[in-house]
């Protein structure tokens, strides 16, 4: 079969690179159309550079990384630098990148790769807040037809929010365009909270990345060590949560995942629930079921993917 075509949308994060190192590693079952960068765990300038740094630790300089949206549609940019380090990639200290960014907006990259592609044979990968993908819907509407499937970290329904009690930050962030995305009608299927926090790091399967003996086996690994100190921290678990690496693993081996396609809604007005995602688990409204909601991961098959797939590059 042809590998499949994605757009990887992005504010790097950690966490967020070892998602592209995933897909970058995996030619075979996916085809990297171009990294969008947009603002969010830190400011655009430092999420497209980050995007730029990763593709070339990747040994892929050849990748298309296009910068995005600097802002949520209506509201001031949340940051959290508090998880990912003043750079976003804080960690081992990492050389500027040499690779050009793209001139083209990433809005107008996603509108033109979407009308340039026959109908569901573009999937749209969003890791950070929804805000590019939500300008290139309202830009573009004949686009949303055209999407294969939109396959996203963000939400959390059984466990709670991690920014707000009730919101995880990607949709926190950016609300009303996570409403926009989840209004759309084009096919979700959603990595909330849920799920992300089964995939924990812990210590034997960063050894595991280690263990390599690879300078991205290496940096995985360090990375890892940073983001964990704060998460454990909090979360009081043998490991932290690593969210977006489950967006390209479904792609990769769905298997290793289950939910059910239920309704959600995204919380846009209210003060103490703002962003948070309202899921019919149990279907007990009649709204139409719009997004996939996983709720389980096999994460032991999760991570032998990824050394499997890092060992690669
Ligand atoms: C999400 O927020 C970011 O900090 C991570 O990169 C991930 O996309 C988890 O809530
Ligand atoms: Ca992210």
């Amino acid at each position: 079969m042809a590998p499949r075509k994605i757009i990887i949308d992005t504010d790097p994060g950690q966490d967020d690179a070892v998602a592209i190192l995933l897909a970058l590693a995996s030619p075979d079952d996916l085809d990297v159309l171009g990294v969008t960068a947009v603002a969010g765990n830190v400011p655009l300038p430092l999420t497209q550079k980050n995007a730029r740094i990763v593709c070339e630790l990747a040994g892929m300089p050849e990748t298309k990384v296009f910068s995005g949206c600097d802002a949520p549609i209506s509201r001031k940019l949340v940051t959290a630098e508090h998880v990912h380090g003043k750079t976003g990639l804080d960690g081992p200290q990492m050389a500027d990148p040499t690779m050009p960014l793209q001139d083209q907006h990433a809005v107008d990259f996603i509108i033109d790769t979407l009308r340039d592609h026959n109908a569901g044979t573009v999937t749209l990968c969003p890791l950070g807040p929804l805000t590019n993908i939500a300008t290139a819907f309202e830009k573009a509407p004949d686009i949303v037809g055209k999407v294969q499937e939109i396959v996203l970290m963000g939400g959390g329904f059984f466990e709670g929010g991690n920014i707000t009690p009730a919101a995880e930050f990607n949709i926190y962030v950016d609300p009303e365009a996570a409403k926009i995305v989840f209004d759309a009608g084009a096919p979700i299927t959603m990595m909330p909270l849920d799920v992300t926090h089964q995939a924990l790091t812990t210590q034997a399967r960063v050894d595991a990345f280690r263990n390599l003996g690879t300078p991205v086996g290496d940096m995985v690994a360090a990375w890892t060590d940073f983001f964990e100190r704060f998460d454990k921290e909090k979360y009081g678990s043998e490991g932290a949560p690593l969210h977006d690496p489950c967006v390209i693993a479904y792609l990769i081996q769905p298997e290793l995942f289950e939910g059910r396609h239920i309704n959600v809604e995204i919380e846009t007005s209210s003060e103490l629930t703002l962003g948070m995602t309202v899921a019919d688990w149990w279907r007990v409204s009649d709204r139409p079921p719009n997004a996939t909601f996983m709720r389980q991961i096999d994460a032991d098959g999760f991570f032998a993917l990824l050394a499997d797939r890092l060992a690669r590059l």
